[in-house]
């Protein structure tokens, strides 16, 4: 496989992560295609507009027109998915359309998560049905012998630093903390997850295997990260406990999608998920499969946010 001439298709690319994804792709001088379902709101026609600027070409349908996902796909070297968690299933038809058209050499389900295989305990049962979708595309990406790479990208730093410090807000001097705080998780920045996500897609050491994002600059606990925050913006920051046991009924009580991101919250920073597996020599972790590939490490990323705090949406979970 050719290392820089790979045509690249990419679902979901009008996405929050797929437009970080195209980007990666265009950057590394990859021919990008875009699957796209026709839409005529401004802001999308927009995006269009931008892609075709960048190079992007653009094929326009639905995931259930069957023969235009076919010849899409058949265009193409490698597919990349990002579509939303509600489409996670429906990546089943892409499955269909690249058996069929029998020539993509490595596909990248949505994912961008935890290690669905490997994480310890079932999450709450919200986020577990997220999960458990993520696990079926696995499964059946394996059954239909397409050469697959799966990316845990663990928690996006953008879109969590956001949610968790509220950078926009520049007299802010409370924050949550969800349970003890303690519990170490792992902040990615969207474009060097996207750019790990192109990087394997093209890797033959990463086809058939999980690529696990989990660089040592960016392990760090709430506490930690709130700390690191009031240091840097010179504020003296309260912090309101928001206990686990609330986390739970919250995510019985309230209704779906709002249900969802308690759960996410609970698993990740109560249950410390993205840290509950130890990793060994045969996992491939992406700062170490890429070493020459200089990630904004998570002080990096807050210096970066005091001047320009990112734009984000956590409800995109559900
Ligand atoms: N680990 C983390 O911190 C984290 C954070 C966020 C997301 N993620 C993961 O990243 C992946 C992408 O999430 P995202 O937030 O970027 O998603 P998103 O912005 O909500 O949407 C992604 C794409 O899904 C498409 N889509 C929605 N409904 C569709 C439909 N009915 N038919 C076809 N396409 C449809 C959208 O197209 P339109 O533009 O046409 O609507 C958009 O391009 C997900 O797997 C998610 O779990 C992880």
């Amino acid at each position: 496989m050719s290392d820089q001439k790979s045509k690249i298709l990419i679902f979901g690319s009008s996405g929050y992560l797929g437009k970080y994804l195209i980007k990666a792709s265009i950057s590394m001088g990859n021919p990008t295609y875009a699957y796209l379902r026709p839409r005529t709101d401004p802001s999308k026609l927009q995006l269009l507009k931008h892609f075709q600027s960048m190079g992007v070409t653009i094929y326009q349908g639905e995931l259930d027109e069957h023969e235009k996902l076919v010849s899409a796909v058949k265009e193409v070297d490698i597919v990349v998915s990002a579509l939303a968690v509600p489409q996670h299933l429906d990546q089943i038809k892409i499955i269909h359309a690249m058996k069929e058209a029998g020539n993509i050499k490595r596909f990248i389900p949505s994912e961008f998560g935890n290690e669905v295989d490997r994480e310890k305990g079932a999450a709450l049962p919200p986020f577990q049905m997220i999960i458990e979708n993520k696990k079926r595309i696995r499964r059946a990406t394996e059954e239909a012998g397409i050469p697959f790479t799966y990316v845990c990208a663990n928690s996006l730093a953008a879109y969590f630093v956001n949610y968790l410090l509220y950078p926009h807000h520049h007299n802010s001097h409370q924050l949550t903390v969800y349970g003890t705080g303690e519990p170490k998780a792992v902040f990615n920045y969207e474009e060097d997850v996207a750019m790990y996500t192109l990087k394997a897609a093209v890797d033959p050491r990463a086809a058939n295997q999980v690529i696990i994002c989990r660089p040592p600059k960016n392990i760090i606990s709430q506490l930690e990260l709130i700390s690191s925050w009031e240091e840097k913006t010179g504020r003296n920051i309260q912090t309101n406990h928001f206990p686990d046991h609330q986390l739970i009924t919250l995510s019985q009580s309230l209704p779906f999608p709002d249900n969802v991101p308690m759960a996410i919250l609970h698993n990740i920073f109560v249950m410390g998920s993205q840290m509950s597996y130890e990793l060994t020599n045969d996992d491939l972790e992406a700062s170490n499969l890429y070493p020459d590939y200089n990630y904004t490490s998570i002080h990096d990323f807050l210096n970066r946010c005091l001047v320009d705090p990112p734009n984000s949406k956590f409800a995109a979970f559900a």
